[in-house]
């Protein structure tokens, strides 16, 4: 391909036969989302019990299900974890044990068909999260997947797992439980009212020191070999075929197949309630840079630096490293930059536990002096997956992170690593609804 020539991505590859593979032994996403086999669509009793299906028991699942522990017995929430998938079973069947799930699965297509699972609770490598969150909507489950949403090779799984999402009547959680934090619903609001007036310029980002979430990710079994208690094949999933590799299957961060490093496993982070805040479609264009500077083991880049610019007349800049943790301003919750919001009549951050209000020079509005609103509820991760059962129990589909924003964030993330990779300015056609590489 010459270096002029523009192609859409993943339209052609093999990533798309995957996913066209993928979806017609989920039983044709076209087919079956236009017949609307939405099964669980009825509010459930506040006395009927949600049955969670946990998918991926390893390092994050922690979270998920003592989350779902805590809503059972410190809320008094009708909750129970009754089956448990991994495949790696020994970490399954130490979750069902921890947590008295009845069944344990190595196959998240078996756990879907179980009738006594409504909700699956996804936190498996970042390659599987799409399909895994595709295939329970169309079993009629609602879904908890962790973010990144999709792995940074599988645009058009996103744009059909979103777009599933919505037209369907199950309820969809993203896991950035930043968005628990009323500080950004908060900063939202003052935007709309025109606090910050015309927005022009949004900041943030993600910094931490060590190869800890990569290199340093647990190896439970270094003996480990493809058997009855492991399934590659199953862990591959769409990824390219390769022989067993126990670094691959326990520290899968380190290798692009399956992650794609700090844009895809930490950005979602920050950039989800900075574009929620300023109200923004999708980009339309962006610009990366990074690379591995501190720590060489890994595949994936350590340090990823991006711009972001869109339709509304917006530039977003999303900086970060692994190298240095310094947040350059009072960090809020792991790693994250607090963000920036720059209008023409004033800007608004955060500083301890308040959001500030600063006017910007020549600004036209009365308040000419700063301001300081008290956050009311900071990032509670237990919270976020309250609202997502509240959610689940009263079948409303506004979570705090659902699919429409998702879908945003994580085209621009897509954008963001095709960028990087190909040094290129990478744009987003909104007709042809394609990444233009
Ligand atoms: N929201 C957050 O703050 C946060 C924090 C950490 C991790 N995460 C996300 O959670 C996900 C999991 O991360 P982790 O650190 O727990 O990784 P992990 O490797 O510790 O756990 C993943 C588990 O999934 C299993 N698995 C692999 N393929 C599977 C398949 N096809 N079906 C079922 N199980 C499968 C693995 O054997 C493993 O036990 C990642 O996508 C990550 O981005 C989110």
């Amino acid at each position: 391909m010459s270096e002029n020539q523009e192609h859409p991505v993943d339209t052609s590859g093999s990533t798309r036969r995957e996913f066209m593979r993928h979806a017609v032994l989920a039983g044709s996403v076209a087919t079956v989302a236009a017949a609307g086999p939405w099964v669980r669509a009825e509010a459930a009793s506040p006395n009927e019990t949600i049955r969670v299906g946990q998918i991926g028991c390893g390092g994050r699942s922690g979270a998920h299900m003592s989350s779902y522990k805590w809503l059972a017995e410190d809320q008094k929430m009708n909750v129970k974890i009754t089956a448990v998938c991994d495949t790696y079973k020994p970490r399954a069947e130490r979750a069902a044990k921890k947590y008295g799930a009845e069944k344990v699965y190595m196959d998240h297509k078996e756990l879907l068909a179980d009738p006594n699972v409504d909700v699956v609770s996804i936190a498996t490598p970042d390659h599987h999260h799409g399909y895994q969150a595709l295939d329970a909507i169309l079993a009629g489950k609602d879904v908890y997947c962790e973010k990144p949403l999709t792995h940074w090779r599988q645009y058009e799984l996103t744009r059909e797992l979103c777009r599933t999402a919505m037209a369907s009547n199950q309820v969809m959680q993203v896991g950035c439980q930043a968005m628990s934090d009323s500080a950004y619903h908060q900063m939202a609001k003052m935007v709309r009212d025109g606090m910050v007036g015309q927005p022009i310029h949004g900041e943030t980002g993600y910094f931490r020191v060590g190869d800890w979430g990569e290199v340093g990710m647990p190896i439970d079994d270094p003996k480990a070999q493809p058997g009855a208690d492991l399934n590659w094949e199953g862990f591959l999933g769409d990824a390219p075929r390769r022989p067993f590799d126990a670094s691959r299957m326990f520290r899968w961060r380190m290798y692009e197949d399956y992650s794609g490093g700090p844009v895809t496993d930490l950005f979602p982070h920050p950039l989800t309630p900075l574009m929620y805040i300023l109200n923004l479609g999708m980009p339309s264009k962006a610009v990366a840079l990074g690379g591995k500077y501190r720590y060489n083991e890994r595949e994936v880049p350590d340090t990823f630096n991006l711009l972001l610019e869109f339709p509304e007349k917006v530039c977003i800049a999303v900086l970060g490293t692994q190298g240095n943790n310094d947040q350059g301003v009072q960090g809020r919750g792991a790693g994250g930059r607090v963000p920036i919001v720059r209008g023409w009549e004033g800007s608004l951050t955060i500083v301890g536990e308040e959001i500030v209000f600063k006017p910007a020079e020549g600004n036209t509005r009365k308040e000419k002096d700063e301001q300081r609103f008290k956050i009311e509820q900071p990032e509670d991760t237990r919270l976020f997956f309250k609202n997502f059962i509240d959610c689940c129990i009263k079948r409303d589909k506004n979570t705090l992170s659902g699919p429409e924003l998702a879908l945003k964030v994580q085209t621009a993330l897509h954008m963001a690593a095709y960028s990087q990779r190909e040094e290129k300015t990478v744009r987003y056609d909104a007709v042809m609804e394609k990444i233009i590489v």
